[in-house]
């Protein structure tokens, strides 16, 4: 099949994005498939596959293998399924054979084929179009269309391929060796492949029956196209990236911390853009997917989890843990100590310290005081609770779920309000369990 024929020849455009994703990743010492391990609330493959759909190709092949119902599973949670199409790899011989398992699919002239590697998560669109500009620069005036590979000279190499360059040539890659392969002198080169390459299609879907399995690892090396092109005229050039950072693969649990602080860095950079003041990026955990209004405040060790939305000029931390289905209206403030899940937190209101606020739906102004509990499981099922607006709720009071606490209500410290207790609103309810306060004659009677 052929998919250049649809539209007209581009330098800085992929018609075909092939992401390798079958390997096992032996290196990071775990039973989940490696391209799985989360990054900020993602998983490593949603990564790339942003970069891969950043170039608007025409498709995406991706090659799955090692826990390959696990890796479709997970991108149709992330909603790439219908964007992308996985080919099986049953063996994993390499990222040569990965690539030559596509052949079927790629046809005779795939066009242009960008090739990336599910665990290289960092890098950005603007690299990968310079690959494709080297790319087309190399071809201008050549005979046959040149391929590029994106490359960098890290203070690490991180046991990648080296590169060795033509003497003659300015750009020009002759090879690249696998660490394992290297002569000593081949090891001490410092600039290194990050398994990121344009390549012309049918040049590879030529090379890629030639490759053979001669090396220390006894694998298929997609590597070995470069000298095979040549060999049949095609100009193959180094595309040398500054930024290092983008070159963080991840083939140890150790390297997957690395790129979930860098890519940390990203989303924090993108939110102090927006106007979220944060005021220690060191220990601020915000995932993949938040949403903070501008003039919000977040203070130093805090965790926010994907998909949580919090509104503008709010409040949230030191210390403060918000967690899936949290929303937090404008104005609203949490702080130490303070865990939140799957509740609404209303315009205004405050939750300062040592609360877990689990399935609770909070109206506006509102305050949570210090230590309230809302003991929304039961051991088998959750239950919802609510607060509405301008309610007052004393320090240590725990909220059965379900339970509700009517408008501008009040409940004294220490109270505890058994399931299916309804504090009609403006009443005010104490004790254990609670009960609406007695006054005038009842209480004085009492005493
Ligand atoms: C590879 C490159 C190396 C480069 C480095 C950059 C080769 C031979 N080596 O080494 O030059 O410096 O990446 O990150 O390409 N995979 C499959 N099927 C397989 C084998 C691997 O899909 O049979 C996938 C893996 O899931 C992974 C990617 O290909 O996403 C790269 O494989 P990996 O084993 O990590 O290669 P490196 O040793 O890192
Ligand atoms: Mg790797």
């Amino acid at each position: 099949m052929s998919v250049t024929s649809t539209r007209p020849e581009s330098a800085a455009r992929a018609d075909t994005v092939v992401v390798l994703a079958a390997g096992q990743g032996t290196r990071m010492r775990s039973s989940r498939p490696k391209v799985l391990h989360e990054l900020c609330g993602r998983s490593m493959l949603a990564w790339v596959l942003d970069q891969a759909l950043a170039l608007e190709p025409q498709r995406v092949l991706v090659v799955v293998g090692h826990g390959s119902d696990q890796v479709r599973a997970n991108l149709e949670a992330e909603g790439f399924d219908d964007r992308v199409r996985c080919v099986l790899q049953e063996e994993q011989l390499g990222t040569g054979h990965a690539v030559q398992v596509c052949l079927p699919e790629l046809g005779e002239d795939p066009g242009t084929v960008v090739l990336l590697y599910g665990d290289m998560p960092l890098l950005r669109p603007e690299s990968l179009a310079r690959l494709l500009e080297a790319k087309g620069a190399a071809s201008v005036g050549a005979e046959q269309p040149a391929a590029s590979i994106l490359t960098c000279e890290p203070r690490d190499p991180r046991a990648f391929g080296r590169i060795l360059r033509d003497e003659r040539g300015a750009d020009d890659v002759t090879a690249i060796v696998e660490e394992k392969d290297c002569t000593e002198d081949q090891r001490a080169i410092r600039e290194v492949n990050l398994g990121v390459y344009a390549f012309p299609g049918p040049a590879l879907v030529a090379a890629l029956p030639k490759l053979e399995a001669k090396n220390a690892q006894g694998e298929y090396y997609i590597t070995d196209v470069v000298a095979l092109m040549r060999g049949a005229g095609h100009r193959v050039v180094a595309c040398c990236l500054d930024d290092e950072q983008e070159g963080i693969g991840v083939n140890t649990i150790r390297h997957l911390s690395e790129a979930r602080e860098a890519i940390q860095d990203r989303i924090l950079e993108d939110h102090m853009v927006g106007g979220v003041a944060i005021e220690d990026p060191a220990t601020t955990y915000v995932d993949f997917g938040v949403e903070i209004g501008s003039g919000t405040r977040v203070l130093p060790c805090t965790v926010i989890r994907r998909g949580v939305k919090i509104g503008e000029g709010c409040e949230v931390g030191p210390f403060s843990h918000l967690r899936v289905g949290t929303e937090m209206h404008d104005g609203a403030e949490v702080g130490n100590f303070v865990e939140v899940k799957k509740s609404v937190i209303g315009k205004g209101t405050k939750a300062k310290h040592l609360t877990y606020m689990g399935d609770a739906k909070i109206g506006e102004r509102a305050n949570i005081g210090a230590g309230t509990v809302f003991a929304n499981y039961d051991g088998k099922h959750k239950h919802t609770s609510t607060v509405a607006s301008g309610a007052f709720v004393g320090s240590g009071t725990i909220l059965v779920g379900p339970s509700q606490v009517g408008a501008g209500a009040k409940v004294g410290a220490g109270a505890v309000l058994k399931r299916n207790t309804v504090i009609p609103d403006g009443e005010t309810w104490v004790g254990v369990p609670a009960a609406p306060i007695r006054r005038g004659a009842d209480a004085r009677a009492e005493e």
